[in-house]
């Protein structure tokens, strides 16, 4: 089949979540690429609503994993779906760490003034963690991180301007052990002739 097989198609199909990461640092320059890869994301209206903040410090990574894991808790309380339950037991767990002890997080944020910012925003992640899968670096949308929109003294101690809003905040690190890649379901499908 035409284009079944090409650097592109093996690159999207070679990404997944990454929640082992090898104690070694991303350089800012793959960062900056990585970044640059996600601007070239389509916008609505070319808004280009996004603005990213890059946090490196460990501390500051394990004080808002504190903060967001209770109340990602509270929010999962009555779910019973297995995925959520098996995630429960982390978020229990005093040693869990929402960011899987990643070198780095990258928190893409959007501008509330945007009609489009949410979607133009996932766009940009997306690219963000394919680029990292081509050079190969690991990444995970941590979306347990978002409280931390609630949180003023973060926003402000991340220099997060007030009119924007947290999206996606994505880890990248370097994989301890590849692991499978996850399958997945044939999409439904419906074909109008
Ligand atoms: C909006 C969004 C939020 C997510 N939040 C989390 C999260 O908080 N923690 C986590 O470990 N993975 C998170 N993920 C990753 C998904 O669990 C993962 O993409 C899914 O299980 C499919 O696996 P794959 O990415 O390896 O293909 C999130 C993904 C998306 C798109």
């Amino acid at each position: 089949m035409v284009g079944e097989d090409n650097e592109v198609m093996r690159n999207i199909k070679a990404r997944r979540s990454v929640r082992d990461y090898l104690d070694k640092p991303v350089s800012e320059e793959s960062i900056n690429h990585i970044i640059d890869a996600g601007i070239y994301a389509p916008t609505g209206f070319g808004s280009e609503p996004w603005f990213f903040v890059v946090v490196q410090n460990k501390e500051m990574m394990k004080r808002m994993s504190d903060y967001c894991k209770p109340k990602l808790l509270a929010q999962l309380k009555d779910m019973p779906n297995d995925n959520v339950t098996e995630f429960k037991k982390h978020l229990e767990h005093e040693d869990f760490d929402i960011f899987y002890d990643a070198p780095i997080l990258v928190i893409v944020l959007g501008s509330n003034a945007g009609f489009t910012t949410d979607y133009d925003c996932a766009m940009c992640a997306q690219n963000m963690m394919l680029a990292a899968t081509s050079m190969g670096i690991g990444s995970c949308w941590v979306g347990t991180a978002c409280f931390i929109q609630d949180n003023v003294e973060f926003m402000s101690e991340l220099g997060i301007p007030y009119d924007y809003r947290v999206i996606a905040p994505i880890v990248f690190g370097y994989e301890k052990v590849s692991r499978e890649r996850p399958p997945r379901q044939d999409p439904r499908v419906v074909w109008i002739h």
